[in-house]
């Protein structure tokens, strides 16, 4: 037993075993430099692949520029008066020009422009929109005041449009403008309008608003 225990744990001796250490500290010295060059490679590989991981999420998704929309709010009429027999129409409402920003990371700065009201591709009004800019995730909301009536329309289905009961207009514009990403990108990006205004004749209000 007792012999047994000695060889499993031998008493630290000997100039042999000294020297034997001392070789294996030196090679291992350069095995840990080794070592160390390898981790190093590895945690290098591992940051690049991190950076691309990062910098193509970012480019899918932040620095994507997506459109912002470009629509109507609701409409308010205030008066509508039509004809079937002449034919004829007038009206008036109220409704908001609408610049939602929500999908950027950043602002959308946009140029003058306008919104035009349209029977059949014929323009019955122009409502013009200022200059702006609509902050991050934000929308901008203005107020508008439309009259239009249909003393520009001729050789149209009008008569039997106001007979049928629904007359369907169109608002139609574009915008142009930059967006501003994280505050150093600027990418242009245009936005369009165009909404399908249904009004009920006989009602005399609205039928239906839809922006695509
Ligand atoms: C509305 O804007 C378009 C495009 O910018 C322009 O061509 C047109 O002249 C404008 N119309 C009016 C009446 O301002
Ligand atoms: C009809 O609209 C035109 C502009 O398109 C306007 O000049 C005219 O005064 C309007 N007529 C009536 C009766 O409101
Ligand atoms: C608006 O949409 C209608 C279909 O709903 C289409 O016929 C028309 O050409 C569009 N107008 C513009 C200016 O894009």
């Amino acid at each position: 037993m007792a012999e047994k225990t000695q060889q499993a744990y031998p008493s630290a001796p000997a100039n042999h075993g000294y020297q034997r250490s001392d070789a294996e500290s030196l090679e291992s010295a350069d095995e840990l430099k080794r070592q160390k060059k390898i981790k190093m490679a590895i945690y290098i590989s591992i940051f690049v692949v991190f950076q691309i991981i990062v910098i193509t999420t970012m480019s899918l998704t932040v620095m994507k520029v997506k459109t912002p929309r470009f629509r109507l709010g609701n409409i308010n009429v205030q008066s509508f008066e039509s004809v079937p027999a002449t034919p004829s129409f007038d009206t008036k409402f109220t409704t908001q020009i609408k610049i939602k920003n929500s999908a950027n990371w950043g602002s959308y700065k946009f140029n003058a422009a306008n919104v035009t009201f349209q029977y059949q591709g014929e323009t019955l009004a122009v409502i013009n929109i200022e200059k702006g800019k609509a902050g991050w995730l934000s929308t901008i909301k203005r107020n508008a005041e439309v009259s239009l009536n249909s003393s520009r329309i001729t050789g149209s289905n009008l008569g039997s449009e106001l007979s049928s009961g629904v007359l369907t207009l169109n608002s139609v514009g574009r915008l142009n403008g930059k967006v501003a990403i994280m505050f150093i990108m600027k990418k242009k990006k245009a936005t369009n309008m165009n909404c399908t205004i249904a009004f009920d004749v006989a009602a005399k209000t609205l039928k239906s608003l839809q922006c695509k």
